[in-house]
């Protein structure tokens, strides 16, 4: 049973499958998280941030210490700062400038090296830079992608024009995520796995797909489908302490409330 376990055994991260019970891998394809992590740097700042626990677990089972996890949606720094704290590299990539400077300036890598990037992620030129931010630390690519994009407008992060969060169509939205993809995808070791976090949407009155969408964008570019996790979105701020309003609107006008979103797992 050992040499068929070790036969099996990944080699991509530095679980050791011999304690594999105390492990504290969620291998389901339900997520139920009822509180965010607080620990540590994370503050809850930022609208529109995910929780902790979602890099958390994926630089855990998808990377070895001082392999470089890679965020072009990096917002308030919640992957930079579990990267950090679990001694993996870091390169990051936001529209906006000010959240940029905000997370260099919390963030303390030692041994390990952390990169943040302002511009726009679904621009080649980025990737350049990225290229080259490899090459002088000695790194032929990155280990693991997390891509948590806008939720095409659900949320409008900035007024810059090239924010996916102002794609004038849902159209002009998934052409630049998956431009973002194709760059992403450029720079990531084959093999190695690439997450994707987002939520659907309604629009006049119809649901929109928008996870659907995503995951097919990603599955044209040739990824490997590997798990679709639905995860439960109890904490959302805007709706939090006014449940029965929204339950109210929601019967009165012929809609579904959200309560969950996806992670869609891919391997290279
Ligand atoms: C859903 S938030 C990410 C939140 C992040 N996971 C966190 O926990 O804080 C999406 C982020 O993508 C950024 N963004 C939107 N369009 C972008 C683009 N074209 N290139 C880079 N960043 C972009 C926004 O500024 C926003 O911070």
């Amino acid at each position: 049973m050992r040499i068929f376990l070790k036969q099996i055994m990944p080699i991509f991260n530095d679980l050791n499958l011999k304690n594999w019970k105390e492990s504290d891998i969620w291998t389901d394809s339900l997520w139920m998280i009822s509180e965010r992590d607080k620990s540590g740097k994370h503050s809850n700042f930022y609208h529109g941030n995910f929780v902790p626990q979602i890099p958390q677990q994926f630089i855990l089972r998808y990377t070895k210490k001082n392999d470089v996890v890679f965020d072009p949606f990096v917002g308030s720094g919640t992957t930079a700062y579990e990267a950090e704290s679990l001694k993996r590299n870091f390169i990051g990539v936001d529209i906006q400038k000010s959240l940029i400077n905000k997370i260099k300036k919390n963030l303390d890598y030692k041994n390990n090296f952390s990169e943040l990037l302002n511009g726009d992620s679904a621009n080649e030129n980025i990737f350049k830079q990225i290229k080259e931010i490899l090459k002088k630390y000695k790194k032929k690519n990155i280990q693991l992608a997390i891509l948590h994009s806008p939720y095409a407008d659900i949320i409008k992060f900035s007024n810059h024009k090239e924010d996916l969060s102002n794609a004038k169509s849902l159209k002009e939205f998934l052409s630049k995520f998956a431009q973002v993809l194709e760059n992403t995808i450029s720079v990531l070791e084959k093999s190695k796995y690439l997450i994707i976090v987002i939520g659907d949407k309604y629009a006049k009155g119809q649901w929109i797909p928008l996870g659907f969408y995503c995951m097919n964008e990603a599955q044209k570019l040739g990824l490997t489908l590997k798990s679709i996790i639905i995860k439960n979105m109890e904490g959302n701020r805007a709706k939090k302490n006014k449940e029965a309003i929204w339950r109210y609107r929601a019967l009165s006008s012929d809609y579904y409330i959200f309560k969950h979103e996806y992670i869609l797992v891919f391997k290279n």
